[in-house]
């Protein structure tokens, strides 16, 4: 989708936000899902889960069951979890590492390319009219061994979609070492959105994330809006002896935040090279799916240094915090109290989050 750099917030002081029936209203999720979810770039995995030929994982996106799997040839692919016979969710596992993929409803056979092996229900003459009923393949692309599919067969490459993002990416030295070390879900009772503009701003930092403005420097802290994605960030207090804050270079040594439209996160702290990603998943029009994903040079959470221990202990503590804010708007945004909020002028990235919202979704 094409999105220019959006203007400057400080014009949309005092305007209003978005209405709160877009955050409660499940008629917007419906939309959300076909206009949004559907047509957009969406993290769904790392390669180390797929390394091996006949590795697979499955994931849902815009509630669509989908497979990734390394075919027996190498070749990493995605397509829908769904049977061609007759439309049954194929693989049931969450993981696993196969030369065939069975239905279990007629027992239906594929190899790991997606073509049919078998379909023991058809036999003689009727067998030649399905040889070509393949699993229906799907937009994949993987950057940095992140894997992102989009369900739109007409969707810009991954690449050209969000600016000058992946070379901003490309400068972190260590993204190429990092592994997979641990994912968790957390249940959240709110709004998608809700957490991505919480995440947008930091204007809530200093009464919420006492830990957060204790080790960062909030003098320096940034927002810049760019096409597609933002980012936010700040160097760490000079006791702690890291370098000077240069956003535009993405060479922070602070904390370094990036949100990605529409629903993908991605933070870097100051420390041992490390990130993390965070995936919001709507569930309905008031509850969501926090998928957080942390990676570390090393693959599980036993061999992390005590450093890099500390550094999940400070996230998590923030992302707690954070949990409890968003929950507490969702009551809000059901009052009938009110009906709008007002933006501030450090909120330059909801706006353009929300603007975002507005026109994909043609309102
Ligand atoms: S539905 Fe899959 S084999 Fe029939
Ligand atoms: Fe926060």
């Amino acid at each position: 989708m094409a999105y220019n750099k959006v203007e400057n917030a400080t014009n949309r002081t005092f305007e209003r936000t978005m209405t709160y029936d877009m955050y409660t209203d499940p008629k917007v999720l419906d939309k959300e899902m076909e206009l949004v979810f559907s047509k957009s770039w969406q993290l769904v995995g790392h390669v180390s889960q797929v390394e091996k030929p006949g590795e697979f994982f499955t994931a849902e996106v815009a509630e669509e069951p989908i497979i990734i799997m390394r075919g027996t040839d190498g070749v990493l692919r995605a397509f829908y979890n769904v049977c061609p016979h007759r439309a049954t969710k194929l693989e049931r596992s969450e993981s696993g590492k196969k030369k065939i993929l069975q239905c279990m409803y007629h027992g239906w056979t594929f190899k790991t390319d997606g073509k049919l092996n078998k379909a023991p229900n058809f036999r003689g003459e009727e067998a030649a009219c399905v040889q070509d009923a393949c699993l229906r393949s799907i937009r994949m692309e993987v950057i940095e061994s992140l894997i992102f599919v989009n369900l739109d067969d007409q969707a810009t490459p991954l690449i050209e979609s969000y600016g000058d993002f992946f070379d901003r990416l490309s400068e972190f030295p260590f993204l190429s070492e990092l592994k997979r070390t641990h994912r968790k879900t957390r249940h959240i009772k709110a709004n998608w959105k809700a957490y991505i503009d919480n995440y947008l701003e930091c204007d809530h930092c200093h009464v919420a994330h006492p830990s957060f403005v204790d080790t960062l420097d909030m003098k320096d802290y940034q927002i810049i809006t760019c096409e597609n994605y933002s980012i936010q960030g700040t160097v760490v207090k000079p006791d702690k002896q890291y370098g000077e804050v240069d956003l535009n270079k993405a060479e922070m040594q602070g904390g370094s935040f990036f949100w990605l439209w529409p629903n993908l996160m991605l933070t870097f702290y100051p420390g041992p090279g490390n990130m993390a990603s965070i995936e919001m998943i709507p569930v309905d029009a008031n509850n969501s799916i926090a998928v957080y994903t942390y990676y570390f040079r090393e693959d599980s959470l036993d061999k992390l240094t005590q450093e890099e221990k500390d550094l999940m202990t400070f996230a998590e503590q923030v992302r707690a915090e954070d949990i409890e804010l968003v929950e507490l708007e969702q009551i809000g945004f059901r009052s009938r109290a009110f009906n709008k909020g007002r933006y501030s002028s450090s909120e330059q990235a909801i706006v353009q989050f929300h603007d975002m919202m507005l026109e994909a979704l043609d309102e």
